[in-house]
């Protein structure tokens, strides 16, 4: 079976920020994803969502293309799309991370890296620290 990593990021709508939906999409995306054998990482700040799938090419695509489609947030941009050998979340299913929601000294680390600006972290443009940033994240857990 092919396997695939595939990262996009966006933008939560503030409906999305205001209400539980972040808590639904997290509930949902456990119970989905164990189930398609799908692993990654969902990381909020401010608005802006990064999110991490890897898994079978056939269900990464077709999750990749129910979230495009997903009213909860918009400008959705993909990223990276590589086949990969081995996932580097093999351990676990799907985390979310909310670096606003961070310990200080968690996020003071983060701070010190990333960029920042009107009181939460910027998802980096840049690939190599975009990289560094979700290899960071899943050292929180
Ligand atoms: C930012 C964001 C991330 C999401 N991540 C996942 C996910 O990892 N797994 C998942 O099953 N659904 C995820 N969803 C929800 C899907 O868009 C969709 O609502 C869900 O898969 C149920 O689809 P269905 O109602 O067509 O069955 C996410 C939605 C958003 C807005």
């Amino acid at each position: 079976m092919k396997r695939c990593r595939l990262i996009y990021r966006s933008l939560a709508k503030d409906s999305t920020l205001k209400s539980n939906a972040v808590a639904d999409i997290y509930k949902t995306a456990q119970e989905n994803n164990k189930k398609d054998g799908i692993v990654g990482i969902l990381i909020l700040s401010g608005k802006q969502f990064l999110q991490v799938l890897e898994g079978p090419v056939r269900y990464v695509n077709q999750l990749y293309h129910r979230i495009g489609n997903d009213p909860r947030h918009d400008k959705v941009e993909l990223i990276k799309y590589e086949l990969i050998d081995t996932p580097y979340f093999f351990d676990w299913s799907m985390k979310l991370l909310e670096l606003d929601n961070l310990p200080a000294k968690d996020k003071e680390k983060l701070i010190k890296k990333y960029p920042y600006q009107d009181g939460h972290l910027v998802i980096p443009d840049n690939l190599i620290q975009l990289y560094s940033l979700i290899h960071d994240s899943r050292d929180l857990f």
